[in-house]
């Protein structure tokens, strides 16, 4: 089935308390999320990493962020994304779909 923008926007108000993205995005309770794909984790500019989070050797694509999402402490020990995730495969594609149409600028 196709990925559906429109139902990753709903899931993504599960993100919104501690992200942002689009324009204008800053950091509050985590990074902001533009451009995600293909950026090393940890390395949004004046955001303040655990440990667990910079040095997890991650390049943010598809197949890592959907594991990392259905259980961010299982992906990344250590993380302080209190998060417990989600488990449904199609919310995850429809999520990323929505988070790929931010990019870097
Ligand atoms: C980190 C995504 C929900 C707080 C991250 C990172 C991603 C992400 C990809 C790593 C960013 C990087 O390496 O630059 C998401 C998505 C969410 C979500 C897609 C919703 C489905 C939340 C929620 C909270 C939160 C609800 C707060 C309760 C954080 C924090 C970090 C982080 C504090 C930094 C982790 C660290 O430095 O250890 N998030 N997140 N996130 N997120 Fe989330």
């Amino acid at each position: 089935s196709a990925q559906d923008v429109a139902a990753g926007e709903r899931s993504w108000n599960k993100c919104r308390a501690c992200h942002q993205i689009g324009e204008g995005a800053k950091n509050i309770v985590g990074p902001q999320l533009n451009g995600l794909f293909g950026r090393t984790a940890g390395t949004v500019d004046g955001y303040s990493y655990s440990a667990a989070n910079k040095n997890s050797g991650i390049t943010w694509d598809e197949a890592v962020f959907a594991e990392y999402i259905k259980d961010p402490r299982a992906k990344i020990p250590g993380t302080k994304m209190v998060f417990a995730g989600i488990k449904n495969d199609k919310e995850i594609a429809d999520l990323t779909a929505f988070l790929k149409q931010f990019g870097k600028d």
